[in-house]
């Protein structure tokens, strides 16, 4: 398995680039089943997830090829209903086939989902939706089976939590089905507003996604479309937080400022400078941070995608902060690995308590997930001495060229291979 290795302590100065959005683009490519036509997707990341999304495709029948950034699916029929658990296992975003895949074949076995392992993470959500809508559901075998017995039928759903992942099923599914879907208390992430975008491109008729309800009127055919994905804002979000460490200074570029408010109104208030334009964010250390408390909540509030990122910078901002955790439960593993660090950091309920301290040193440290690898690759950036960062397979899910966009900005990291 890989391992990264960080020599710390270098500011991070320069220019980058922020890829697409993973989180968008995986929801739009089990979108493009939704068509027999061509489709072009543009600014698609090349990382692990979305390699898994393109084979996936490929085993349900609709031929897909990534070639750079650009995903093309070409005109396909007699698409499988079968999702198996080899391909679920890998990345627990493969639950939106559901969606598309029900209303295209009207039925869809699921093998239950995998991903970061950040709690329970149930699916509930999505299942009372889609049953709302006329898909009769059983669990066998480690399988959930959905059958609609025909096409699927409008529905009203209100969702007890704005689920990310469940407003996107059910957007995928209702599009093609007879009549008017509501969905209310949706959930308001910049990634639905992009799906809505590609469907209606396609021919949907999706209105009111970015706001709490999300109406969708059903039509009987779907086209090929093209679309380009919106800039990943955890990644750039991840990028001004490494500025913030490294007490350096980072012009991100190709990103979406009016998509990472309540990150930036935090480093702001921190005491980092901010510059936004249309389409890049400066982000400069001036001289010593301010601890900050957050909440992760829901878009536009402070996203739970930063969270762990925020806990290695509080673990070196001087003074005491909080940050509460509302959206997983068990969203803390990266906080024993910050404490190898020498992170002054506690855990009480969903809340860690810091208090910064001056610098954190080097050490041997493992990553459970995703969003807790990039905690751990910021404080080893600013920790003194050497840092051996292992199960980095994480990062590579969601992390498009990690090392060499850190090197270009000054960092002094490296992959081997153990
Ligand atoms: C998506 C993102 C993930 C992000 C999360 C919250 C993708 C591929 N992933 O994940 O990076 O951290 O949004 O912004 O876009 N829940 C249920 N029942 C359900 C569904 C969810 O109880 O049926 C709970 C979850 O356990 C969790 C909370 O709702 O506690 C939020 O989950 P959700 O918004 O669905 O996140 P994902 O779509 O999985």
């Amino acid at each position: 398995m890989d391992k990264i290795i960080v020599k710390g302590g270098k500011k991070l100065e320069g220019e980058v680039q922020i890829s697409g959005s993973k989180n968008a683009a995986l929801p739009i490519l089990f979108g493009t089943l939704l068509t027999d036509d061509e489709v072009t997707v543009e600014n698609v990341p090349s990382l692990a997830d979305v390699n898994t999304a393109v084979s996936f495709l490929n085993f349900i029948g609709k031929k897909t090829v990534k070639k750079g950034g650009i995903v093309q699916g070409y005109k396909s029929q007699n698409y499988r209903h079968i999702a198996p658990y080899d391909l679920v296992r890998k990345m627990r975003a493969s639950v939106l086939i559901m969606g598309p895949l029900l209303a295209k074949l009207g039925k869809v076995d699921v093998s239950l989902p995998g991903g970061c392992a950040i709690g329970a993470r149930p699916i509930d959500l999505h299942l009372e939706g889609l049953e709302k809508l006329g898909a009769e559901i059983e669990v066998e075998n480690g399988f959930v089976k959905l059958n609609s017995k025909g096409r699927l039928k409008g529905g009203a759903i209100k969702f007890r939590f704005a689920s990310v992942g469940a407003t996107e099923n059910i957007m995928l599914a209702a599009v093609l089905a007879e009549g008017r879907t509501t969905i209310d208390n949706a959930a308001k992430e910049p990634e639905i507003k992009d799906l809505a975008v590609f469907l209606n491109k396609m021919g949907a008729k999706v209105r009111g996604a970015g706001t709490k309800q999300i109406i969708i009127d059903g039509v009987e055919k779907l086209g090929g479309v093209k679309h380009s994905v919106i800039p990943d804002r955890i990644e750039a979000a991840t990028y001004l937080i490494a500025a913030a460490i490294t007490k350096g200074k980072i012009l991100l570029k190709n990103t979406e400022p009016k998509h990472l408010k309540s990150v930036i109104e935090k480093l702001k208030k921190s005491g980092m400078k901010i510059e936004e334009g249309a389409d890049f964010i400066l982000a400069q250390w001036i001289g010593a941070l301010k601890p900050q408390n957050i909440i992760t909540s829901v878009y536009p509030g402070y996203p739970t995608d930063v969270q762990a990122q925020w806990c290695a910078l509080m673990s070196l901002t001087k003074g005491k902060s909080k940050i509460k955790e509302t959206v997983f439960e068990n969203r803390f593993m990266h906080i024993a690995e910050l404490l190898r660090f020498g992170a002054n950091l506690r855990i009480d309920g969903n809340t860690v308590y810091a208090d910064g301290i001056e610098s954190l040193s080097g050490a041997p440290v493992m990553v459970s997930d995703l969003r807790a690898g990039a905690a751990l690759v910021l404080a080893a950036l600013a920790a003194k001495g050497k840092s051996v960062i292992s199960r980095i397979y994480h990062l590579d899910r969601g992390y498009e060229c990690l090392e060499k966009k850190l090197r270009k900005l000054g960092a002094d990291i490296k992959r081997v291979k153990s």
